[in-house]
């Protein structure tokens, strides 16, 4: 056994043992169970606010209210679970971004992590008044500069970290579809840019802010080459943590995982209008041949989806998929989701990433 411990991950006046940030799953994949989970083991647990609603009767008739008393729930739980840092994933391509914001806030989330857009329409005067910490979700170095240099000129403040979301993550990405398997484009080649951006307000505000990576991290010896030799603090992972027992996904979810091959793993358009990573099935193969599910919008739930044209409703199939109803939904799912084959406790998980870096740093493997 060896003391030796992987370095911590500070946000300001708060600290994070383990630099391992599990990533925000909607609709329903990371909730309070796994989320006080990886908060247990040092690392930063992180429920997701997409349509979070969904787990409550009262959703159907009033989607927009039940989805901030879910996650004012859900976070409550999470708390009562752990002492550890817990965080909220909160899109802002959602409708209801704002709601879901300020209801974290108020519940005293310890941090929100907010992508899927730029988040441009913060509650600035909340947040100010709150020690609730906030990363920006990022896919380039043009978008952290434009996001800096807007807060820095309206809110007067900047992000408290930075996660570099690269195109080999789950679900949707910030890429066009061409780029996707464009190497220019990998992880490792547009985190340095946004590192250097980064550097230069670290510098004019004497401030350390962490930049963190993910999308395709597997091992703890992937988490040390990223750390060592990218530069970055600390990583976010999420593909990993659905194949765990505490993930609140139903288990139909967790074996779509661990029974997917290489080739199963594709790239969807989704209704939302962006490029989306997932396991093939049935159900996406009918779409991809022109087959109409039709549905009722019940509220416009994201702001750019076109669900006059849409073939399906997202939020619907992600939710069948959360319940394991696959012949109406699938499973999102990063690249690596084929190597995942079998489901272990956090716990487990956790201590393999931290050994696996551990002995990586040791031989410093490159
Ligand atoms: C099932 C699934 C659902 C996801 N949902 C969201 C989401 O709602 N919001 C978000 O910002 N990212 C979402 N992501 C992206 C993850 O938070 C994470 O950044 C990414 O998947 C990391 O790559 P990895 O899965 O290869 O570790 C999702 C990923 C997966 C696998």
């Amino acid at each position: 056994m060896t003391d030796r411990k992987m370095p911590s991950l500070h946000f300001g006046d708060l600290t994070v043992d383990v630099p391992i940030i599990q990533g925000g799953m909607g609709v329903g994949i990371s909730m309070s169970s796994l989320a006080s989970a990886v908060a247990n083991e040092g690392g930063i647990g992180v429920i997701s606010a997409a349509e979070i609603g969904f787990i409550k009767e009262e959703f159907a008739k009033s989607p927009k209210e039940t989805n901030v008393i879910a996650l004012r729930e859900e976070i409550r739980k999470a708390k009562r679970l752990s002492n550890g840092v817990i965080g909220v994933n909160i899109m802002v391509a959602m409708t209801d971004f704002l709601e879901l914001t300020v209801a974290s806030i108020e519940e005293e989330a310890d941090m929100l992590f907010v992508g899927a857009g730029l988040p441009l329409g913060m509650p600035i005067n909340k947040l100010k008044n709150s020690k609730t910490k906030v990363c920006v979700i990022v896919s380039s170095a043009r978008a952290t500069n434009l996001i800096f240099k807007y807060w820095e000129r309206h809110y007067g403040l900047l992000p408290d970290g930075v996660v570099v979301e690269g195109p080999k993550a789950g679900g949707h990405l910030g890429f066009k579809y061409e780029d996707i398997f464009n190497p220019n484009f990998a992880l490792e080649k547009i985190t340095p840019p946004i590192i250097e951006v980064v550097k230069n307000y670290e510098k004019k505000y004497e401030k350390k802010i962490p930049v963190i990576a993910a999308g395709g991290i597997y091992t703890g010896e992937d988490i040390y080459r990223f750390m060592k030799y990218i530069g970055v603090d600390g990583v976010q992972m999420a593909t990993r943590f659905v194949a765990t027992h505490e993930c609140d996904a139903d288990i139909k979810f967790k074996e779509a995982y661990i029974n997917c091959k290489k080739e199963d793993i594709t790239i969807i358009k989704s209704p939302v209008g962006m490029p989306g990573r997932a396991i093939k099935n049935r159900f996406l193969e009918e779409v991809g041949m022109g087959k109409k599910t039709p549905f009722k919008c019940v509220w416009q739930c994201l702001k750019g989806c076109q669900y006059q044209k849409a073939p399906y409703c997202i939020t619907q199939a992600l939710v069948n998929a959360q319940k394991g109803r696959f012949a109406g939904g699938f499973a999102f799912a990063g690249e690596n989701a084929y190597r995942v084959n079998k489901i272990v406790s956090v716990k487990e998980l956790m201590q393999e990433l931290v050994e696996g870096y551990l002995e990586a740093e040791s031989k410093d493997i490159k």
